[in-house]
């Protein structure tokens, strides 16, 4: 019989690949979402890609009552939790909101989960969780130093997820600490199109590519790397997404598992921008600005362990990466997004 996995953050931009990914290997998929930073559409375009409407209740996963309706109506078998806010910036201005937001709902999940014998959760993690790297590449040992509030909100949960483990050692719990996620699915008709000026890179070259934004800006040109700008592993999100479906299914013995999804391999900004422009066959403009507060040199992972133990290997590379995101943006246009 197919299992069902409860998707919270499904509508977001790494829960509707995953959705994607779960529902072409099988499994039936129950998401809950309040939308705070996703679109009832995208609902229906995983039915678009897959042929299959999943399951949807619009509700905020910190509302105990609503959470536990769902899982009385339906049989869950494993839980994947994305539901979170993640902007880095925003946490620094107003933690409470994400102490709040991160922490409480996870709580609530975990009450909800016993409540109905639940015992698989694989939680999205962050590669932020390191903060200032130890060495490199990042491996799952180093010492986890997070510098925002949001990344203290991430880490603060693996110490809950160790605590439920701790007491319930029949439980299967699994954190994935994501490095850059870039890119959509190659139908274009997912992935990740930020309202307003984006915080991360590639969603900014996009909007300039498109000519929402007028040009790219560097945030620091005197980094100890290559080039002198920084330095990120860049992983596709189908990637990430399958690293989930091979998450559930491989790990099917009670334990607390920790893997970082990564490519192993950094790029600069100035490399990032030079494959984006490849794919939408412009010359964007950039502009050398200070640094962002805050940001790091260089930040890599270690994939070692979960291809060792996964045997997860990333398939795509950043051309594939900067052109299934412009496909996206030039689907989203043909849309009037
Ligand atoms: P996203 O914002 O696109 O998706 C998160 C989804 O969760 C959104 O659809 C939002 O509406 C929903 N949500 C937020 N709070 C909720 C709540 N209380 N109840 C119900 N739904 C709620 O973000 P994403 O990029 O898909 O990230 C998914 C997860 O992965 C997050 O937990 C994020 O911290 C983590 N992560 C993301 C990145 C990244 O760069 N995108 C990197 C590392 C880790
Ligand atoms: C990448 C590189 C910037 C924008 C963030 C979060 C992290 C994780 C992933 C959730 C850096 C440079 C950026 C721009 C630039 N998210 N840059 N101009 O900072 O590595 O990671 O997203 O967990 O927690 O911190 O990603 O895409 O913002 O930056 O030069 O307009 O691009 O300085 O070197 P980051 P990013």
């Amino acid at each position: 019989m197919k299992k069902n996995i409860l998707v919270t953050g499904g509508a977001g931009y790494i829960g509707s690949h995953t959705s994607v990914e779960l529902i072409n290997a099988g499994y039936n998929v129950i998401i809950v979402d309040n939308l705070i930073n996703s679109d009832m559409e995208v609902i229906d375009r995983i039915k678009e890609i897959t042929g299959t409407l999943p399951l949807f209740y619009q509700i905020d996963i910190r509302d105990e009552k609503a959470l536990d309706e769902i899982f009385k109506i339906n049989k869950i078998d494993a839980v994947i939790h994305f539901a979170g806010l993640k902007a880095v910036g925003e946490s620094c201005i107003n933690p409470v909101l994400y102490y709040d937001n991160n922490i409480m709902s996870t709580l609530v999940l975990l009450k909800v989960m016993k409540k109905y014998n639940v015992g698989t959760i694989v939680f999205s993690s962050s590669a932020t969780v390191y903060g200032e790297p130890e060495r490199l590449p990042l491996d799952e040992d180093c010492a986890l130093n997070p510098n925002s509030p949001y990344g203290r909100s991430k880490l603060m949960i693996e110490q809950i997820l160790k605590d439920i483990y701790s007491a319930n050692k029949e439980m299967i719990v699994v954190v994935l600490r994501y490095f850059n996620p870039v890119g959509a699915h190659k139908s274009g008709l997912i992935g990740e199109n930020p309202k307003g000026i984006p915080n991360n890179l590639t969603p900014y070259l996009a909007k300039v590519a498109t000519g929402e934004l007028s040009c790219v800006n560097v945030f620091g040109h005197d980094y100890n790397t290559p080039d002198k700008t920084g330095v990120r592993d860049y992983i596709h999100v189908c990637d990430l997404a399958r690293g989930h479906v091979i998450a559930v299914e491989k790990l099917l013995s009670s334990g607390y598992y920790v893997y970082n999804l990564g490519t192993g391999r950094g790029y600069s900004v100035l490399e990032v921008i030079a494959a984006f422009e490849r794919a939408c066959n412009k010359t964007l403009p950039v502009k050398f600005t200070d640094r962002r507060p805050g940001d790091i040199a260089s930040y890599y992972a270690s994939p070692i362990k979960a291809e060792k133990e996964l045997g997860f290997k990333a398939k795509y590379n950043l051309d594939d990466m900067c052109a299934s995101l412009w496909n996206f943006m030039l689907t989203e246009k043909s849309r009037g997004k």
